[in-house]
């Protein structure tokens, strides 16, 4: 895989592992990315790494400069993204520090930049969205959780939420109701302008919690902060065995 970048969410504000040879604070058209890109090895490959909330973890998800996150990697020729992301589980499966590589999404966001072709001296310009996430990439994760023999989903449709706050349970009935999975609040626009700018990408979701109303009472940060940890540390394990392969 060339030119590599594993975008860390809620959960991995840092690589472990990464051995760093390179810091570059860029600043885009677009203004100011969450955090420094983190050049460096891991497991013996190249890679950039980019706190998405910055780091320390600070960013709400709407606040998050996804333009300036992904114009500055597209600037430092970065081919395929990986973005690491914490949600939360809404079908059967999808239970706490499970990991799921999704295949489709919703995006219930407003407000958010969208696009980077909105200026009026772009001709307008129709991406194709059919499949947001890239099928190699996708391929190339679900092979490196089976060869790692960590149990993924293969599939999945990621709902995404404005937030900060979690969702209600009327909310998760109606995104279930639209086939939805998972919910979470950073999958886009990233996913959308990564495609704009013809960069490869593909999402790990560690499901942090069961969403609202699909678990007894309310969620608290306690839980979440503790399956995050189970979970994360099988993305550490999938993302090993994903360096690995050629
Ligand atoms: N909802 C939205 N985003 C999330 C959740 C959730 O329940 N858990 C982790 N990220």
């Amino acid at each position: 895989m060339t030119n590599l970048a594993i975008i860390g969410g809620t959960g991995l504000t840092q690589l472990g592992g990464l051995k760093i040879s390179k810091r570059d604070n860029l600043v885009t058209p677009y203004g100011t990315p969450s955090a420094e890109f983190i050049t460096g090895e891991l497991y013996g490959k190249e890679v950039v790494f980019l706190a998405r909330h910055g780091n320390p973890h600070r960013i709400a998800p709407h606040k998050i400069n996804y333009c300036a996150n992904i114009w500055g990697l597209k600037q430092l020729g970065i081919e395929s993204i990986i973005a690491v992301a914490a949600v939360g589980g809404i079908t059967n499966a999808m239970a706490p520090a499970h990991i799921a590589i999704p295949d489709q999404v919703i995006d219930y966001t407003y407000g958010r930049k969208q696009t980077f072709f909105e200026d009026d001296d772009f001709p307008v310009t129709h991406i194709d969205f059919t499949f947001p996430y890239h099928p190699k990439l996708r391929a190339a994760l679900i092979a490196a959780a089976g060869r790692a023999g960590v149990s993924i989903s293969n599939t999945a449709t990621y709902g995404c939420t404005q937030g900060p706050r979690l969702e209600s349970i009327a909310e998760i009935n109606r995104m279930e109701q639209d086939g939805c999975d998972l919910v979470g609040m950073t999958g886009m626009p990233e996913a959308a302008l990564a495609k704009e700018l013809g960069i490869d990408y593909a999402a790990i979701s560690v499901v942090a919690n069961w969403a609202a109303g699909k678990s007894e009472g309310e969620i608290t940060m306690a839980e979440i902060e503790h399956n995050l940890h189970l979970g994360m540390a099988k993305a550490g394990n999938l993302l090993q065995s994903f360096m690995a392969l050629d």
